[in-house]
């Protein structure tokens, strides 16, 4: 196992497009354990968020610290709202992630099998991943961030349009790398999922961080009037 990589500590984040301000001075620590949700309407900044995290955008001003380590991108994975699959068997996808990192033969073989057991696509393994369902390929890009045993999952939207059942069966995925020791930082549109999953949730509004709560208390008592409305659905953008 590398190093720990938490806390991730964001100070001061600030990220500025088009000549407008998206996140406005975004200050949190975020600690290894726990489902970490992040909420809020449509444009507030919650994809922006994770993609500065995961190293992928560079902030305007502010700092982004994993555990005072710069080089923490190693044990990080993500995956998007519409995951891009190539043009290779299900579990060529897998194989092909652990082989950009160096992973030999055989240790590929036997996590590959795992992860695909674990994901209940063992069946598919080898049909083009481009053919897989909707919930299919959304479980395959679970298993393609978890055969790499990253340290932390981003996850932005995992469920958008999947049906309910779907849904429950990455949910269950997404606890089951949690328990393998993966620490999970998530956004949602379904409030019933937050409620599910969410240990501790990060409300954002308009680039701001408005609220910062355990997961009951946010949902039983939000304190300001952006996250009640947010909760009784009249906060949508
Ligand atoms: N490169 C960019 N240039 C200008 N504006 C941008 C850029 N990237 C994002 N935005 C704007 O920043 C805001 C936040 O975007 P972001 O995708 O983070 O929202 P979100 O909270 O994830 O919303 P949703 O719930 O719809 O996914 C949006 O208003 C978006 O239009
Ligand atoms: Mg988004």
């Amino acid at each position: 196992m590398s190093q720990p990589i938490f806390p991730l500590v964001l100070t001061g984040l600030v990220y500025e497009a088009g000549g407008q301000a998206l996140l406005k001075g975004i200050t949190a620590e975020i600690q290894a354990t726990g489902r970490t949700l992040i909420l809020g309407p449509n444009g507030a900044g919650k994809s922006l968020l994770l993609r500065l995290c995961h190293g992928l955008l560079k902030p305007t001003r502010g700092r982004i610290d994993w555990c005072g380590q710069t080089e923490a991108r190693r044990d990080q994975a993500m995956v998007f709202q519409r995951p891009v699959m190539l043009r290779r068997s299900a579990m060529g996808n897998l194989t092909y992630a652990l082989a950009c990192r160096g992973v030999g033969r055989a240790e590929r073989r036997r996590r590959v099998e795992e992860v695909l057991d674990r994901t209940g696509l063992a069946a598919k393994a080898k049909l083009p991943a481009r053919v897989l369902s909707g919930g299919e390929q959304q479980r395959l890009a679970l298993a393609r961030a978890w055969v790499l045993r990253p340290q932390v999952l981003f996850l932005d939207e995992p469920t958008a349009n999947l049906d309910p059942a779907a849904s429950l069966a990455v949910e269950e995925v997404i606890l089951e790398i949690q328990a393998s020791g993966t620490k999970i930082v998530m956004t949602t549109h379904d409030l019933g999922q937050a409620r599910r999953l969410g240990d501790e949730i990060l409300f954002l509004c308009d680039g701001r961080l408005v609220e910062r709560k355990a997961a009951a208390s946010f949902f039983s008592g939000p304190e300001s009037p952006e996250a009640a409305a947010f909760i009784a659905g009249r906060l949508t953008w």
